[in-house]
């Protein structure tokens, strides 16, 4: 639209404004300001903070794995089991309990978990249990202090920790602990390996049952394996030492076939 005005008339319109105090240029079109607009904006939601992004629990059997596979000798695995934080067991017990014996043994015997006289001494079967498998290897010549590999035996536990109140140690820890227990064997490499009762024969061959296991071959880590009752039950039950009597003449037998 063109204007009407012409300039001499607009430029004095426009000084007579700035004379009022206008100071700022209209716009092009006029507005209404008492219109209501359409559409009255909300205000946004403010956005609640977005939870940290944790990252996944690490697994504790794998964590177990890697540093089990990482080691080269028994003293790597002595450590690295001692540096493994994921096991609860570990901050009630004293001492870490791995092993006791020669470890070029051809025998390594795998227990249950240590009790309250090998959690205090740091050493696998040194309490009543103990003293009694000392007793029964003896009668078959054979003992953990013999120093050739041929007469000694190696001995270690499913779980290097004392379970409080020596309860039975929980499926998760066996599982937990278990890559450490397979390294040990493959460090070792005895020619048998025997389970001493109901647990080791549940952690290492996932069966139990050991009045029927017992005596029987059976095959773990690649070795022939014979379950025989815990000297603890023979404690308990005396009239059960002529099984592991057998067992012991079967274990001599078999070593024998297999030198
Ligand atoms: N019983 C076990 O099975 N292991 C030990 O070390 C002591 C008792």
């Amino acid at each position: 639209m063109e204007s009407a005005l012409d300039y001499h008339t607009a430029f004095a319109l426009l000084d007579w404004q700035v004379d009022l105090g206008a100071t700022e240029a209209m716009l092009d079109a006029p507005l209404n300001r008492y219109e209501i607009p359409e559409k009255v904006e909300t205000p946004k939601p403010v956005a609640a903070p977005e939870a940290p992004v944790t990252a996944p629990k690490a697994d504790p059997v794998e964590i177990a794995r890697k540093a089990a596979a990482a080691c080269k000798d028994l003293d790597g695995l002595q450590q690295a089991m001692a540096a493994f934080e994921h096991c609860a067991l570990k901050r009630g017990a004293r001492n870490l309990v791995f092993a006791d014996g020669n470890p070029a043994a051809r025998v390594m015997i795998i227990g249950e978990a240590p009790g309250r006289d090998e959690d205090r001494i740091g050493k696998p079967f040194v309490g009543r249990a103990g003293q009694l498998l000392d007793r029964m290897f003896d009668a078959i010549d054979m003992g953990r202090a013999a120093p050739l590999s041929a007469q000694s035996i190696y001995i270690t536990n499913v779980l290097p920790w004392r379970p409080p109140q020596n309860r039975d140690p929980k499926p998760e820890e066996i599982e937990m602990l278990k890559p450490f227990l397979q390294r040990h064997v493959e460090i070792v490499a005895p020619d048998v390996i025997i389970l001493m009762g109901n647990i080791s024969c549940q952690a290492v061959l996932g069966r139990k049952g050991i009045t029927r296991l017992r005596g029987n071959w059976q095959e773990s880590f690649g070795k022939p394996t014979l379950p025989m009752f815990h000297p603890a039950y023979l404690l308990r039950q005396p009239h059960a030492k002529r099984e592991a009597w057998a067992d012991l003449l079967s274990l001599q037998a078999k070593l024998r076939d297999l030198a």
